[in-house]
Formats: C-alpha cells, structure tokens, sequence
C-alpha cells in the first residue's frame, strides 16, 4: 500500500516556503478558512482522504477560535504520518479531530466518519489510476452531507486528467466553486460544492489502491 515512496519524508518539501508543495497547501488552506466562514453551524464534520500529517486541515484549525466547531477525522496508512498529525492535533488542543490509521481506499475507513461536510482529496487523485479516480469520484455522494464542500488537488503534467475529473464532478452532482492551477502542470487546486442527494456509504468496497 502507498506503493515504494517513503511518504513521511514527501512532507519535508512543506517546510521551504518556496516549494510546490507549499503553494499548494497555502491555495487549499484558503479554500478551508474561506469554507469555514461561510458556515455557520455549531457543528461540522470533515473527512480527509490520505491525510498525511493533516497540515492542511490541522494547521487552519490551530489558528482558528471556532476549531472547537470541527469534528474530523483524518484517514491515513503510513502509521508515522499518522503519529505525526496525532501529534500536530494534540499540540493544538484539537480535541475533535480524529486520525485513523486506515486504507482510504476500502470504504469501510469511512464508516461513522461520514457524511461529512468537507471532503478533503489532496494530494490522493494523482496517486491512483484514473479508474480508481473516477471511482473515487463517483463515491462522493457516499461520503458528503448535503451542501458539503470537496477540496481537492491534482497535477496537471501530461497526461491532464483534471479536464475528466471536472466532467466526472459534475455527473455526481458537484458544482465547481473554483479551480486554480497557479502552479503551472505542478498543481492544480478545485472546490466544489455538492449539490445532488446523498448516498448511503456502502457497507464495503474499494474504491482504489494507492500507487
Ligand atoms: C501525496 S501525500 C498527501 C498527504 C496530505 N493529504 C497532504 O496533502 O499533505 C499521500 C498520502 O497518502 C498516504 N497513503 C498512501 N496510501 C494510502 C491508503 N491506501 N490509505 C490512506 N492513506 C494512504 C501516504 O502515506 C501519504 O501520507
């Protein structure tokens, strides 16, 4: 699972500023802070497919008064990254984040962790095939609430699939709120907006398998 690549040491690249990487987490970070604005409920739910060390979702929270509002549950395999974001969340006081040491791919990881109100795909739909991507995508009414928010990225280098996972969007009734590629082929970044009728989770199946 998660295939040859060490994926504790991909995360050093966040720490100079100047990388790709670090970009990008600044164009999703936006697209969180601005999600938790215009949502005003005293509760919310978030889900964060592959997350890593939680960066993203963990470092918005961390600064913000009203993190408290926020249940998530991270799912990630790689047990350092998820020491890591344990960690990250413990430092933070982050009471209601939850990181699950799970295949994201086998949507048993999802259970009691959705539906949720934002849907976090970074850095996971290049990483998988694009059957397993538009599978993925497909599932989306499983795992969001309605009005639910899904943040995702992609690179955009040739072959472009970001054009298909658009189309794909759509068909499962998600709206596009914005998508930005400032970084090139690097990356791309989208949020959308689901506005078709959920789904109940599938009490089993795989959706992909990590590169
Ligand atoms: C490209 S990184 C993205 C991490 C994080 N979402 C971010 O953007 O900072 C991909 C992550 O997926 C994790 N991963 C790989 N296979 C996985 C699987 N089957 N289920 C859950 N996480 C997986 C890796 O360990 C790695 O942390």
């Amino acid at each position: 699972m998660g295939g040859d690549r060490d994926w504790h040491d991909w995360h050093r690249d966040y720490a100079d500023p100047g990388s790709a990487l670090a970009q990008r987490l600044r164009v999703v970070q936006e697209h969180i802070g601005a999600w938790l604005d215009e949502r005003p409920e005293p509760r919310l739910t978030v889900v964060s497919m592959c997350a890593g060390q939680g960066h993203d979702l963990l470092e918005v929270l961390a600064a913000r008064p009203d993190a408290a509002r926020v249940r998530a549950t991270l799912i990630e395999f790689d047990g350092r990254n998820v020491a890591a974001a344990r960690a990250r969340a413990a430092a933070a006081g982050l009471e209601g984040v939850t990181v699950r040491e799970a295949d994201a791919g086998d949507l048993a990881a999802y259970r009691e962790a959705v539906p949720a109100d934002l849907v976090l795909m970074a850095g996971v739909l290049g990483n998988i095939d694009d059957a397993g991507v538009r599978r993925t995508v497909a599932t989306l009414p499983s795992l969001c609430a309605p009005g639910a928010t899904v943040i995702w990225t992609r690179t955009r280098r040739a072959p472009d699939l970001t054009p298909a996972i658009r189309e794909w969007l759509a068909e499962a009734g998600l709206a596009e709120l914005a998508f930005t590629a400032p970084g090139g082929v690097l990356f791309a970044v989208g949020a959308h907006r689901f506005t078709g009728t959920p789904e109940p989770l599938p009490a089993e199946g795989r959706i992909f398998r990590f590169r």
